[in-house]
Formats: structure tokens, C-alpha cells, sequence
């Protein structure tokens, strides 16, 4: 169980300062003199960064006599890791980090909402109020996943969402693949899968004004190094994880910079090109086209044959009667 109770973490200027000057001499000690007249701190101040740090979970030896040495970072989404050779122009400048939080999508719609600047991200060891679609639970344990939200002002009207869930999905398939290997694809309309489980998912959120965008927040969940038993019941036939797949724990920092990075580049080829290549990209990781599915979305449902993605994103079904129809949102089960 996740209290809850809000807890940011990191974006401590001494203990950033501590972190980087540790880090930068790994292995060996650094007394606490050294590093109270190189950072121009107390004893005391550094003495506190240092106990905040072990809390993060660094691992760090003090002796009396030698001072402070860095064995092991931790693999956690701690501000100033992720930005350690992040190589993005926008997304990231600002991150908001929590030990544990009701919902990264929520506090990244308060900060939009009260002006962030674009590229802001929200990311969180843990969630207890973790959303999914259609008002749904998001299973967000802690030390397990990435539950992480991006903050963009993009130039595109109401219906552009879409294309948006597909900027998180496909840059989340491109960054599993590129570190793993494995081939990820997408299900329409926000899935992220392997091996025909759902290994995470993307909820978008926008503040539209007169048809145009103020702000979305693009909400990525990844399942990185969730235990299969510790899935809830109903999903535990259904869900995956990276590690499931890879058969060993996989680093969760890499992979959270690598998807901030695919993130960054395909923003900044929306706001040039527009959501053409996002959709074409989109496609090309779809394997349902072709396929009978049905969907089921509020209380219709349809049957037919994947035509494919229309411009927008929407979803062309042809039904049995030949008509094809655009869907734009809707449970997805593939029949034949
Ligand atoms: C879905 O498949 O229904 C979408 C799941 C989206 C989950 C992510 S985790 C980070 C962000 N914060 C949330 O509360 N939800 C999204």
C-alpha cells in the first residue's frame, strides 16, 4: 500500500551539489573539509546532504577519518540523474520529482495550468491514484515502473489528441526498442505491447480553447521491472512487463532519458511538419490493420475489418456491409 501522502524528491541545491562532486570521484574519499570549502557549506550542511542522499538510495561510506565516498547511485527517476546526458532541446529543462504522488498526469495539469514552461516533465517512483483510460486504475508499485508526464504547448486544434497519445506510445515503442531490442507495437487507440500483453499505456489530457490547444499532458506508464505476480489478478493474463520479457531487471533510468529524448525530437517535428509523420509512424508499428476486431466504446459496439489509421489518428473499420466508419475512441478486441 502507497500512503498518501505527497513526497517530492530531490531538488535539493546542496545535496545536487554533494551528488555531483561525489560522482565526479567515484570510489574514492572526499573529506567532509574538502567538500564544505569546495561547495562553501558547513560540515553540518554536507553532513545533511549526505543522510538525504542515503535516503534516496545512494549508496555512500563515511569515515571519520576519510570523509564521504560514492559506491552506487540509485536507479531511480531523481531529478538530477535523469538530466545527467539527457540530449533533448526542450523536454526535461524542468523536472518535478516524487517519491510517490496520487497521479503524475494531475499534478502535471495543475503546473500547466498555472503556466510551466513547455517540456515540463512529472515523474514518480510510485503512484496511489495512478489513471487510465476511461476512468480507469493505473497499477503504479513503486522501485517497478515509469509513470512520467510531459507538459506541451503544441500548435494544433482539439483533434490533434490523438496524435499526441501516439507521440507517447510511439516514442515509448522506439526508446524499449532501441535499449532491448524487442519489438514493441502499439494498439490502437493508447496501448503499448509485447509479446500480445499490454506493457503500458498513455493517457493525454488537453485544455482546448476555441478548438485550439492550451496545454496537454502526454501521462506515459511503462511496466519496466514489474514482477508478473505482483500484477492485480485480473491482469495478470494480460499485462507484461520489460523484465518479463528481457528475463533479468532492466535499468529504468536509461530508459526514462531515451524516451524523453524520442519524445523531445518527435515534438519538435510536430510543431514543424505537423501530426502527418507521427500518424505514418503510428501506422508502421500497428500490426492490427487487416485484422477483424471489435470495438467496444460506452455502450456500442462494432465489428469489422482494420482499414487502417486515417490522417488524424482516427480508426477506419469496415463494416461487414462495406461502409467504413472512423472511429475515435473505443475498446479494441481483435476477433480474427
Ligand atoms: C491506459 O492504458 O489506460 C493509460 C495508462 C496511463 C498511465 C500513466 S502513468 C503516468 C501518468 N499518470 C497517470 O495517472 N496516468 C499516466
Amino acid at each position: 500500500l502507497i500512503p498518501r501522502k505527497a513526497l517530492p524528491w530531490g531538488g535539493d541545491p546542496a545535496a545536487d551539489a554533494v551528488a555531483d562532486l561525489l560522482a565526479s570521484r567515484r570510489g574514492t574519499y572526499l573529506s567532509g573539509e574538502s567538500l564544505s570549502r569546495r561547495l562553501k557549506v558547513s560540515r553540518s550542511a554536507i553532513w545533511k546532504a549526505v543522510g538525504r542522499l542515503k535516503r534516496e538510495g545512494y549508496g555512500i561510506a563515511a569515515s571519520p577519518h576519510l570523509g564521504y565516498r560514492l559506491d552506487t547511485e540509485p536507479d531511480a527517476p531523481l531529478p538530477r540523474l535523469i538530466r545527467r546526458g539527457l540530449k533533448a532541446r526542450l523536454v526535461g529543462a524542468e523536472v518535478h520529482s516524487f517519491h510517490r504522488i496520487a497521479s503524475t498526469n494531475d499534478h502535471a495539469l495543475a503546473l500547466a495550468r498555472a503556466g510551466c514552461p513547455d517540456g515540463t516533465v512529472v515523474v514518480a517512483d510510485a503512484q496511489w491514484g495512478g489513471r487510465g483510460r476511461m476512468g480507469r486504475r493505473w497499477h503504479s508499485p513503486p522501485g517497478s515502473g515509469l509513470w512520467v508526464s510531459v507538459v506541451l504547448r503544441p500548435r494544433l486544434s482539439a483533434s490533434g489528441t490523438q496524435a499526441l497519445t501516439f507521440l507517447g506510445a510511439v516514442a515509448a515503442a522506439h526508446a524499449v526498442r532501441a535499449l532491448h531490442r524487442l519489438r514493441v507495437s502499439l494498439k490502437w487507440p493508447n496501448d503499448i505491447y509485447l509479446a500480445d500483453r499490454k506493457m503500458g499505456g498513455v493517457l493525454t489530457e488537453v485544455s482546448a480553447e476555441a478548438d485550439l490547444i492550451q496545454y496537454a499532458v502526454i501521462g506515459v506508464g511503462l511496466n519496466v521491472n514489474v514482477a508478473a505476480k505482483a500484477f492485480p489478478e485480473e491482469l495478470r493474463e494480460i499485462a507484461t512487463s520489460v523484465s518479463a520479457q528481457v528475463g533479468d531487471e532492466v535499468a529504468r533510468l536509461p530508459l526514462l532519458r531515451r524516451l524523453l529524448e524520442e519524445i523531445d525530437a518527435r515534438y519538435a517535428s510536430l510543431q514543424r511538419h505537423g501530426a502527418g509523420p507521427l500518424v505514418d509512424e503510428a501506422r508502421t508499428l500497428t500490426p492490427m490493420i487487416g485484422r477483424i476486431i471489435r470495438v467496444q466504446h460506452l455502450s456500442q459496439a462494432r465489428e469489422g475489418t482494420v482499414v487502417g489509421l486515417d490522417t488524424d489518428g482516427a480508426l477506419l473499420l469496415r463494416s461487414a456491409a462495406g461502409t467504413v466508419e472512423r472511429l475515435l475512441a473505443g475498446d479494441v478486441s481483435i476477433l480474427r
